[in-house]
């Protein structure tokens, strides 16, 4: 394993004012957020939603690499130009979703096992043959009556830990993405515990697994309320709630933490991110970016509804959502900067 190499890319994927942009959504997830705005669910069209993506003009200033999916890393702009090597001239990196999605879990009712291991290595080969210097793995933790159980956290984070390993001997940097759902009515306290252990149980895996956390970027949730949870906390509070946790639990070796949107708002994914590196300046040993999709590409998407004379516009509406994040990487996001007024 090459070490060196695995911290040197995720330097350039943590670099200074930058975050990741997720467009990794597999067929299915990209059909279903189609459908809801009329767009055709067709290999076309999803490839003129990358592409818009994609030759979005200045997208390289705020985001450091893209994850794609098996589809996408195999697509080409219009005029022929492989979507990896646009991206390689906007100065982002190249990124691959290697699961297999995650699968009603055998004996543990309600929850999910995420497969993909068969064959791992040999789709990473051809993965970095076509250019991919990161990969991304999600594992999904619902929160409910019972539930999560420690057989499927245990399960989810060992399948976590072999996908990393694999990843590094490959000279890829592993994502390793513990989800834990905002679905449900949950308290934020009962998040950052089902987080807290979650996280820890990870660590645990990752050491058994000869994974070396220096070259690993850690894709968590943030410590939430449940979306249906009747007490909503503040921004502060969530900021505070979630990066105490990750101070318990995430090895100070581990050079960055991105964040998934989960489902959260363009504006509170923004404002959260950015509460956490105001208030925990020079306290954190890791750096904290984002690796949204949903808090990017949306209302982008709405904007563009599959039409080309909306190309332009939802390009605009992209990269203002990247540039406010790319503020709140660096603890700058306010209002002036949403509004567009600054
Ligand atoms: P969201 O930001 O929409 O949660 O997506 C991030 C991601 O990569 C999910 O796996």
């Amino acid at each position: 394993m090459d070490i060196q190499k695995l911290r040197a890319t995720a330097a350039e994927m943590m670099v200074e004012g930058k975050g990741l942009l997720a467009m990794d959504e597999s067929t299915p997830s990209c059909n279903k957020r189609f459908a809801e705005y009329g767009i055709p669910e067709t290999e076309a069209a999803r490839r003129d939603w990358r592409d818009l993506i994609i030759t979005t003009p200045g997208l390289g200033s705020y985001v450091s690499g893209a994850i794609l999916y098996d589809e996408t890393i195999r697509q080409k702009k219009l005029d022929g130009t492989p979507f990896v090597d646009a991206l390689r001239a906007e100065g982002i990196i190249p990124g691959i979703k290697v699961d297999a999605g995650a699968k009603d879990m055998a004996g543990f009712p309600g929850e999910k096992l995420t497969e993909g291991l068969d064959g791992l290595a040999a789709r990473l080969q051809e993965y970095a043959g076509m250019g991919a210097r990161f990969a991304k793995w999600r594992a999904v933790i619902r929160i409910g009556e019972g539930i999560p159980t420690q057989g499927c956290i245990d399960a989810n984070t060992h399948m976590l830990a072999r996908y990393a390993a694999v990843c590094q001997e490959a000279g890829i940097v592993p994502m390793v993405e513990p989800e834990v759902l905002m679905d449900g009515d949950h308290t934020i306290e009962r998040c950052a515990e089902v987080t807290e252990n979650v996280l820890r149980t990870l660590f645990g895996q990752l050491a058994l697994q000869n994974v070396d956390v220096s070259g690993i970027i850690l894709k968590p949730n943030m410590v939430l309320a449940g979306k249906d949870c009747p007490v909503q906390p503040g921004i502060e509070e969530t900021a505070d709630a979630t990066v105490n946790c990750f101070l318990k639990v995430v090895p100070p070796q581990v050079p960055g933490i991105a964040f998934l949107s989960g489902g959260q708002s363009g504006e509170l994914a923004a404002a959260r991110l950015n509460a956490m590196n105001v208030r925990f300046k020079g306290k954190m040993p890791w750096t904290l970016t984002f690796s949204y999709s949903r808090a990017i590409q949306y209302p982008a998407l709405g904007i563009w509804s599959g039409k080309a004379e909306n190309v332009a516009a939802a390009q605009k509406a992209l990269l203002h959502r990247a540039h406010c994040n790319s503020a709140a990487r660096r603890g700058e996001y306010n209002d002036s900067i949403e509004q567009g007024t600054e």
